[in-house]
């Protein structure tokens, strides 16, 4: 596992920016670079080649790429989302403002096919439909997101189709094409793609989780910015599930208006209390738990792979559950 860090943090430094117009341009993307990150995507898609096979480099280059996606995507949602604060630092656009947010995001979303390309061509035919599917399915979950909060009746099953979009299909693509790289067949390959995509869910589930029950300092995002937003998240729809009537008016109330700066604290403070005296931080950990069960049940799929080329992911997926940014 470290050596697969080290390799990929090596093969990003070779590609780094230094072109122009640096300062407007370039800079804001080695910025949102610098302030690190989790670097999930990228080691999904390096460990799910090496599932197949002992040669993991021929999947660097998707692996920068999908981070790359990633990383436009996150500007370009901050963008939306009004967020302030990323990886514990003030976000691109307000760092610098949100047209330079806009353009260098599109760069990065571009740069991305840039790596893309530096695969093997014969897989060309194979990783360009992904990951254009892939980028056409985030866009569509980012709208869906924005959409619902001015709902308040979004389902269950809507909310999952939502992150399935917005944040599964990055990592089902990044595991399927890891795949690919490594020499599976498709179905394998699909497999190793569902992996991802389950995971996916588990991890929006608890990123909506760590957005109201986390802390900033870890999580490096303002704490409640879901609440203040009106984002229909997996807390929210579970807790009008459960809410007597006159809670769950009050939480509807609460979620459909859009106070002053200075009163958003009470806000956010007497929605997360509502979550809290509901049990909503068991809930999740219980729909979290279906979620990953089903990730672990795609890569048991794969009967013939070793147990050791699996155990990375495994693991992956336990450190995922347990995370705490
Ligand atoms: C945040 O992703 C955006 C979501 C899809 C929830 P990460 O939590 O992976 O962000 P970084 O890259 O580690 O900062
Ligand atoms: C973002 O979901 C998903 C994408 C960036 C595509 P969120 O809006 O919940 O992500 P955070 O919480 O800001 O990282
Ligand atoms: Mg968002
Ligand atoms: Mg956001
Ligand atoms: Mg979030």
């Amino acid at each position: 596992m470290k050596t697969i860090k080290q390799l990929l943090n090596d093969y990003m430094e070779d590609s780094a920016f230094g072109r122009h117009p640096h300062q407007s341009l370039y800079e804001p993307i080695d910025y949102i670079f610098s302030l690190g990150g989790k670097r999930m995507r990228p080691l999904l898609a390096l460990l799910s080649c090496q599932l197949f096979s002992d040669e993991i480099k021929p999947a660097l280059p998707v692996a920068y790429a999908v981070e790359m996606f990633h990383n436009f995507s996150l500007v370009h949602d901050d963008i939306m989302d009004e967020a302030a604060l990323r990886r514990g630092q003030p976000t691109v656009h307000k760092k610098y403002d949100t047209n330079t947010a806009i353009l260098s995001g599109d760069v990065m979303l571009l740069y991305s096919y840039k790596h893309l390309h530096r695969t093997d061509p014969k897989y060309w035919p194979h990783l360009l439909p992904i990951f254009t599917d892939v980028a056409i399915g985030v866009c569509e979950g980012q709208q869906l997101d924005v959409d619902f909060e001015a709902k308040t009746n979004v389902t269950l099953e809507e909310y999952l189709r939502m992150i399935e979009l917005k944040t599964s299909v990055l990592l089902y693509g990044a595991m399927k094409m890891g795949a690919l790289l490594g020499g599976a067949t498709e179905e394998e390959a699909e497999f190793a793609g569902a992996f991802g995509r389950n995971m996916g869910i588990a991890f929006q589930i608890k990123d909506d989780w760590l957005d109201t029950f986390g802390t900033q300092a870890k999580v490096g995002k303002r704490i409640g910015g879901d609440i203040v937003q009106n984002k229909k998240t997996a807390l929210v729809i579970k807790a009008l599930d459960l809410a007597d009537e006159p809670t769950a008016e009050r939480l509807r109330h609460l979620l459909s208006t859009n106070p002053p700066a200075a009163e958003e604290e009470a806000k956010i403070a007497e929605v997360t209390q509502i979550f809290a005296d509901l049990g909503i931080p068991n809930e999740m950990a219980d729909l979290m738990e279906v979620y990953r069960q089903k990730a672990q049940d795609s890569l048991d799929h794969l009967e013939h792979i070793e147990a050791s080329r699996k155990a990375p992911l495994y693991n992956f997926l336990e450190e995922l559950m347990a995370r705490e940014h």
